[in-house]
């Protein structure tokens, strides 16, 4: 064989190298071309002992022409391995497609009340109130009698009363909160009070033996009705938007004195809502926590929570917020 007769082979041999090498697609092909060209009887090996027979001045270079191939084929048979590695872990990647949505695993959300409450509260919060707890249970004296509302006295009627013992009761109101506040404040006093109440009302689609109503209470000085006409102005505006009008007119609560029925019109509507009952704190509540009327006043507002998130979301019956039917309560989830 001449030097040029081997070099033409030596081209041959890497051309069919180069083809079977392309084709190998799994490891056990890749090692059946490495046996084929490189193992010891492989076309590639079997070039070697050729090159003794080719003349010295042509040895040389046929060499260095083998050897180089045989480092080439080396080389892409490991370039082959490491391309089938690289799909192979592609493909396990692959096996978890994260462009598929993912599984929704339901955590809850809170009950629309308690959205509402919140809503309320972060209202309040942003005119200056804080927001204050007290007892489900209550005592009579928080109740009825620091309310100005004396044993024997008809208001107690009002309420038809859970009682739990001769001198505690499921309160029927969140005002005995307003009660234990100024008992343990000095004025001024700026508060809320949302809160879980009970009576023995009938049930029907606005009445409901539990309820939440939420407390307000503003004790300062030179306090009037003005002021909590502007706060409710403002929080019914701040709550339902704007172009609700709101409307006093004259009640009774023996807390309160003058004492206020609190009226609220949609935009466009005829007839007025209820929301709740206000008015100046009596004078003598204010000495009965150790207050003095003569230099503080103020005044307090008592609304039903339920009766808020039926206006605003449209809700007829107060019955179906307990009723535990999540069709209902999935309605509502927090924005
Ligand atoms: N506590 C009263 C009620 O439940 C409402 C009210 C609160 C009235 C505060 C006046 C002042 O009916």
């Amino acid at each position: 064989m001449s030097s040029g007769d081997l070099e033409q082979r030596i081209a041959e041999v890497r051309e069919a190298f180069l083809e079977r090498a392309a084709a190998a697609s799994t490891p056990s092909e890749i090692e059946e071309v490495r046996v084929a060209f490189l193992g010891r009887k492989g076309t590639i090996s079997q070039l070697f002992p050729s090159l003794g027979a080719l003349p010295a001045d042509g040895r040389a270079a046929a060499g260095a022409a083998l050897n180089a191939l045989k480092a080439e084929a080396a080389e892409q048979l490991e370039a082959c391995r490491q391309r089938l590695s690289d799909a192979a872990s592609d493909g396990e990647r692959r096996a978890v497609d994260i462009t598929l949505p993912g599984v929704y695993h339901s955590v809850g959300h809170p009950h629309l009340l308690s959205i509402v409450q919140r809503e309320i509260e972060e209202i309040f919060l942003g005119m200056g109130f804080d927001v204050a707890v007290g007892p489900e249970i209550e005592t009579e004296y928080h109740n009825f009698e620091a309310l100005n509302i004396p044993a024997g006295h008809p208001a107690r009627e009002d309420w038809d009363t859970f009682y739990i013992s001769d001198t505690l009761l499921l309160r029927p109101h969140t005002s005995p909160v307003q009660i234990r506040v100024m008992e343990s404040t000095e004025p001024p006093v700026r508060i809320i009070c949302p809160g879980r109440c009970f009576r023995r009302d009938a049930q029907d689609a606005t009445h409901s033996p539990t309820f939440f109503q939420v407390e307000l209470l503003w004790i300062d000085e030179q306090l009037s009705l003005a002021n909590l006409r502007y706060v409710i102005d403002r929080f019914v505006e701040a709550f339902f938007g704007p172009g609700y009008e709101t409307r006093l007119s004259g009640d009774f609560f023996p807390f309160t004195e003058p004492s206020v029925q609190l009226h609220m019109r949609e935009p466009g509507e005829e007839s007025w809502l209820e929301i709740g009952g206000a008015g100046m704190v009596d004078p003598a509540v204010l000495e009965c926590v150790g207050y003095d009327p003569e230099t503080v006043s103020g005044f307090a507002f008592g609304f039903g929570l339920e009766r808020m998130a039926m206006l605003k979301y449209g809700i007829r019956d107060i019955r179906t917020f307990l009723a535990n039917d999540l069709r209902f309560i999935r309605q509502f989830r927090p924005a």
